[in-house]
């Protein structure tokens, strides 16, 4: 809608405030929270795209069938209604998975479309003060429970934009900076219509002090315990030891045509796990032996890997002859094995200190990842006979190989393994 037309527009809203759009006569609800991303997308295109690319929109057992395999086995039916855990509580996974259904106690999620978008735009943008994850008594109050929420959308800058509005009280873009798409602003207190289709008034406030921190992030990313007691993820413990002042949006949300990136790369993201690591390598020869040094730096003030605790990577070290055969590896099988200063892992263990699954572990087992900003150098000794070129490659799991080679049931790519990084001495 070129602005040329702004008066006719002018004429427009005038009869549509008049007339009273509301959400639900527009077919929404009466709340805020049950504006769907759709809504935004007729606006935020990029945006939207950004964000159901991510796991943000596939956060739900509908969509995501590693968290759908444990939600089923641990919690129950993402289609049944009244599901609780065995403790009789209402199931605390979608207090991060599905916020709106946590918020709304349901637990069909495929009862609303704002349940099965998961993470959507509302959830993040409804966020209006961190409480933290610890209530005051010391129990944990996880997701949505960490926060205040707000019937007025949340934005890093927001709209309440006082004196453009004394001095341009009729002006439908609100005195907005100049949007070069001409997309008309619901977010100043009244409906618009964009393409024939009637927006509800979305109303903003002003909330740089949550959107632009870890605030926006930590509720659900802080730690997070299992029934007993034993932490799965946790990415905001990990940052309080590095004590770094960078934010999360830094990297998960960098600026991108002057407006922050909602892809939220992680596990799942090639693009990201290659910027992750620094890995470089260097071989001297001494005597009939080849001393290989091999540095790997974590770029992240958080683990690497950090979040569910199944992630893992795997170094693979090989020599070859000049024909291109492979003449001696790290761990023919499984380094964990083989060569357990190559395995970069979140282990957890029951009561006799044996592997164990995420709800059932009673205790830590060994974390060998890489700590925040560590660099690892791993030390090898080859012998020199033949080999004329040495390769090294680091592999990126989203499970341990005991789960990835159970669930055969998921999609090839999550259980195979993805290189992220290789550095080769030719001899
Ligand atoms: C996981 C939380 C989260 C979700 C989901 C989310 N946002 Fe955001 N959004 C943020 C944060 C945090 C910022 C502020 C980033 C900054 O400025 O540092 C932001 C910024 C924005 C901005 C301002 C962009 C700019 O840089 O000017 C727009 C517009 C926006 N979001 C729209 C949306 C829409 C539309 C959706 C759904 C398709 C959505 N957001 C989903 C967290 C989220
Ligand atoms: C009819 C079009 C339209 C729709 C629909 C729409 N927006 Fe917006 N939105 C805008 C415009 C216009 C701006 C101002 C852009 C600018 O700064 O130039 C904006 C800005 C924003 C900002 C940035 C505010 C800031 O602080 O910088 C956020 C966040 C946002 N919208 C979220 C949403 C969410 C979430 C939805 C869905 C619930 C939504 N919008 C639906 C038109 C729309
Ligand atoms: C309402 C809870 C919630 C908030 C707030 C939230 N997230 Fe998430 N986030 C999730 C959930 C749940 C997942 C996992 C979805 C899945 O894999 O099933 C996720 C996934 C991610 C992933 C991808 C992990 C992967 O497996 O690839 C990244 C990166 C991420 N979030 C970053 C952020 C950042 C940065 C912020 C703050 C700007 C944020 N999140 C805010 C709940 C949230
Ligand atoms: C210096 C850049 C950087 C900063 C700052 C950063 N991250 Fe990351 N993050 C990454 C990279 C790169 C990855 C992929 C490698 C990995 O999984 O560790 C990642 C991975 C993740 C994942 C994926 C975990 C999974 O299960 O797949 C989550 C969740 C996440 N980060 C959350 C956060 C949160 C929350 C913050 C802020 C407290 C944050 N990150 C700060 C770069 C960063
Ligand atoms: C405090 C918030 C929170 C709660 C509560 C929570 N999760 Fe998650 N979950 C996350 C986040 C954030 C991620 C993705 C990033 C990461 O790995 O840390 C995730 C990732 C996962 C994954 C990995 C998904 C993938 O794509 O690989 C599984 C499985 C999972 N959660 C299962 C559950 C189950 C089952 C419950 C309930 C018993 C639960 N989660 C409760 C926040 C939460």
């Amino acid at each position: 809608m070129p602005k040329s037309k702004g008066s006719f527009l002018r004429a427009l809203l005038g009869i549509s405030a008049a007339i009273g759009w509301t959400w639900s006569a527009c077919g929404y609800a009466d709340s805020i929270r049950s504006v769907s991303s759709e809504v935004c997308q007729t606006c935020h295109k990029e945006i939207y795209k950004q964000w159901k690319g991510s796991m943000h929109a596939q956060s739900t057992a509908l969509e995501d069938p590693i968290h759908a395999t444990f939600y089923k086995k641990v919690v129950g039916d993402p289609l049944a209604e009244g599901v609780k855990m065995k403790n009789g509580k209402y199931p605390v996974c979608l207090q991060c998975h599905a916020p709106n259904a946590a918020i709304a106690k349901q637990t069909k999620l495929d009862s609303d479309v704002t349940y099965s978008e998961g993470v959507n735009c509302v959830a993040c943008h409804t966020l209006k003060t961190y409480k933290g994850i610890t209530a005051p008594g010391g129990k944990l109050r996880l997701g949505m429970m960490a926060y205040e929420t707000a019937d007025s959308l949340q934005g890093p800058a927001g709209f309440n934009r006082g004196l453009q509005k004394l001095t341009a009280a009729n002006d439908m873009f609100g005195g907005a900076p100049a949007d070069d798409s001409d997309v008309p602003n619901p977010h100043l207190g009244e409906g618009v219509t964009m393409n024939g289709k009637q927006i509800p008034s979305l109303p903003m406030e002003s909330n740089a002090g949550l959107m632009k921190s870890n605030a926006a992030c930590m509720g659900c990313h802080d730690k997070r315990n299992n029934s007993h007691g034993v932490p799965l993820c946790a990415t905001g413990n990990e940052y309080m030891v590095s004590k770094s002042d960078v934010t999360c949006q830094y990297c998960h949300m960098p600026m991108v045509d002057n407006e922050a990136d909602h892809s939220m790369g992680g596990g799942h993201d090639g693009g990201m796990l290659k910027r992750s690591i620094v890995f470089t390598m260097d071989t001297k020869a001494n005597g009939g032996k080849l001393l290989v040094t091999a540095k790997l730096k974590n770029q992240q003030p958080h683990a690497l890997p950090t979040g569910a605790p199944f992630r893992n990577i795997v170094f693979k070290l090989m020599a070859y002859n000049s024909s291109g055969d492979l003449i001696w590896e790290n761990a023919p099988e499984h380094p964990a094995k083989d060569d357990p200063q190559a395995y970069f892992a979140y282990l957890l263990a029951d009561d006799a200190g044996k592997d164990a699954m995420p709800p059932t572990a009673t205790q830590l087992g060994a974390d060998t990842r890489l700590r925040p900003h560590e660099e690892r150098e791993l030390a090898y000794e080859i012998p020199a006979d033949g080999v004329a070129l040495i390769r090294g490659e680091v592999h990126y799991n989203l499970l341990w190989k005991v789960l990835a080679d159970q669930f055969k049931h998921l999609p090839q790519d999550l259980r195979d393994s993805r290189v992220i990084a290789v550095a080769e001495n030719v001899l």
